[in-house]
């Protein structure tokens, strides 16, 4: 039987990428999709959110529009000089038919838990306000969840944002420490593993020989352009899509546990402070007594993407 997901998601050139790549995979089955901030205003990713399941020919999938701004520090920007002003690299899909779904996301997250107790996994691809705002909203789903897996945070590396903080993380502090500290099945895909697989130019332009590969490789143009004024690579780190390869198949990452707390002040806000250690501490600390987040320290990038080019090929 296929997981049954919602893709929390602030598309985004590698929000799209996992978004397709999960389209085409038959281990996991899109039940919805919710919108947040951060590589764009939620407005604009709900549109294109839209666009883009009319793009793969799903407009029937469900996307409910999301918070518009974090919990209590204030959103900055967009980061459009990662996923340009448009949020796909400036490439252009057509004005979205169908409209979003009339609950807010949090609603929508809660209502489709409930009603699936145990069936329904969380991924989470952008700032986690929604998240927080779920369980806010109904606190029962932490219980009904099957899993929640993160694209996020920096458990042994540094961040994305700063030394400290990886993006996702770091737009909203308050939900993500939420999140983090809550009582359920969570897995942080972060930047330990992501960053260690990279999508090369030439593996980009090998995907055209299918519809959704050519439109991975137009909008990843952008994407590596930026990589390459930021991290002086023309190729890009596997961030979004490495969240759906765990759902496809876990056996792709090696996994330690150990409970997380984000900072929510100071120079290392947003950081991802992560207790690897499996100690009993001598005395109580924030980290004493909450639940360890199973947390993705390596990856064979090369199954990885091998998955992904085999999906996205045989997509259309
Ligand atoms: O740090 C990478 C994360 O931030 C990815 O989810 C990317 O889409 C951006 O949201
Ligand atoms: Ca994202």
């Amino acid at each position: 039987m296929p997981k049954k997901i919602i893709i929390d998601t602030d598309p985004g050139i590698d929000d799209a990428m996992a978004i397709l790549f999960a389209l085409c995979s038959p281990e996991v089955e899109v039940i919805g999709l919710t919108t947040i901030f951060g590589n764009v205003y939620t407005d604009l990713a709900t549109q294109n959110a839209l666009r883009l399941l009319e793009f793969a020919g799903r407009p029937q999938i469900p996307v409910a529009h999301g918070a518009a701004r974090p919990l209590q520090v204030a959103f900055d920007q967009p980061a459009a000089f990662v996923h340009g002003q448009n949020g796909l690299g400036e490439i252009v899909l057509p004005t979205p038919i169908a409209n979003a779904d009339p609950r807010a996301a949090a609603q929508f997250i809660v209502d489709m838990i409930m009603a699936n107790p145990g069936e329904i996994t969380l991924v989470p691809v952008g700032p986690l306000t929604n998240i927080a705002l779920a369980l806010a909203l109904e606190p029962r789903i932490a219980t009904h969840v099957a899993e929640v897996v993160v694209m996020g945070g920096a458990a042994a590396v540094n961040g994305n944002v700063n030394p400290a903080a990886e993006a996702n993380i770091w737009h909203d502090p308050h939900a993500a420490d939420r999140v983090f500290t809550t009582d359920w099945p969570i897995t942080m895909i972060g930047l330990d593993v992501t960053e260690k697989t990279i999508m090369q130019a030439d593996y980009l332009a090998g995907l055209r020989r299918s519809r959704t590969g050519a439109f991975i490789d137009d909008i990843a143009r952008f994407y590596l352009e930026f990589h390459q004024k930021a991290h002086d690579i023309y190729a890009a780190y596997t961030h979004d899509p490495s969240a759906i390869a765990y759902l496809v198949d876990p056996t792709l990452f090696t996994l330690q546990r150990g409970p997380i707390r984000v900072l929510c002040e100071g120079i290392g806000l947003g950081q991802t402070l992560w207790d690897r250690s499996g100690r009993q501490w001598g005395r109580p600390n924030a980290w004493s007594g909450r639940r360890p987040v199973k947390v993705g320290i390596d990856v064979d990038s090369t199954r990885l993407l091998a998955l992904y080019q085999q999906r996205i090929l045989a997509a259309d």
